[in-house]
């Protein structure tokens, strides 16, 4: 299991920097107190916590991102979280955040950071597998920041489906799932959204040398051989368990 060496906020608390290492340093007291051994950071080397393998899953509405990314699990067992879906899941719990959530998924737009990046952590934390495949996020500048500094990790592989917005028109208008933002106005203020506030966290990855860009367009099977040769020099990494 990966487990961060601290479990911090509520869903509603501010992430002040101050704050989190204010907390951080208080619990590795307490842990050095009960457990005679702070906890390891990430790329720390205690048995029962690894440093997690985070993957980050981008591109506009429709590219295919959640269609690749079954395959991904498939082949090489990541652990797959959508943030998108975490999202719809907590509309459907009645969350105090759910009727927020909806109407800003009707509109298109980007739920706050602190809501969606601590649904990610939950998943993350409560996981036994330590292998991440974040899909839909980060969807802005301010969902990055949010992770890297609540997480305190940063993606090993930043995976872009790059595909044209009329391909991504014509598959979310086909998508079928009776979801109430695949229709052609709320796909139309997704894609601006998109460009606006996805392209720089792309522009972020490729500056870091992060980021590999992926031809969206052809088969699905066409599509995963490309997805497979970023993963590949990997591959001895993610069969650990
Ligand atoms: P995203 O998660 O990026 O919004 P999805 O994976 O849900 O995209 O795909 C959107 C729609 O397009 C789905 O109906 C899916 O079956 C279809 N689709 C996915 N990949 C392809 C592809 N390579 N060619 C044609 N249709 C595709
Ligand atoms: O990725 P998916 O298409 O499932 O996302 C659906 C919607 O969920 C987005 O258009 C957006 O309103 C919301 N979302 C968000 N922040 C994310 C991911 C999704 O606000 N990181
Ligand atoms: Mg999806």
């Amino acid at each position: 299991m990966w487990r961060r060496a601290t479990s911090f906020s509520p869903l509603i608390s501010s992430f002040k920097s101050s704050f989190f290492s204010q907390e951080a340093s208080q619990i590795k007291i307490l842990e050095m107190f009960t457990t005679g051994i702070p906890l390891q950071e990430k790329g720390g080397t205690c048995p029962n916590r690894r440093a997690p393998f985070i993957t980050f899953v981008l591109g506009g509405p429709g590219s295919g991102k959640g269609t690749q990314c079954a395959k991904i699990v498939d082949t090489f067992g990541l652990k797959h979280l959508s943030a998108g879906d975490l999202l719809r899941k907590e509309i459907a719990s009645d969350s105090e955040y759910g009727s927020m959530i909806l109407n800003t998924i009707r509109e298109g737009k980007i739920v706050p950071s602190k809501v969606t990046v601590e649904l990610l952590r939950r998943e993350m934390e409560s996981s036994d597998n330590y292998k991440f495949l974040i899909d839909g996020f980060p969807r802005s500048e301010e969902n990055r920041r949010a992770f890297e500094e609540i997480m305190e990790a940063e993606p090993d592989i930043v995976l872009f489906f790059n595909c044209p917005e009329e391909e991504m028109v014509k598959r979310v208008l086909s998508r079928n799932q009776g979801r109430i933002d695949d229709n052609i106005d709320t796909v139309r203020k997704r894609l601006k959204v998109f460009e606006e506030l996805n392209l720089p966290v792309i522009k972020h990855y490729a500056k870091r040398g992060k980021l590999h860009k992926i031809n969206a367009v052809g088969t699905v099977d066409e599509i995963f051989e490309q997805v497979r040769l970023v993963f590949a020099p990997y591959e001895r990494r993610l069969k650990e368990n």
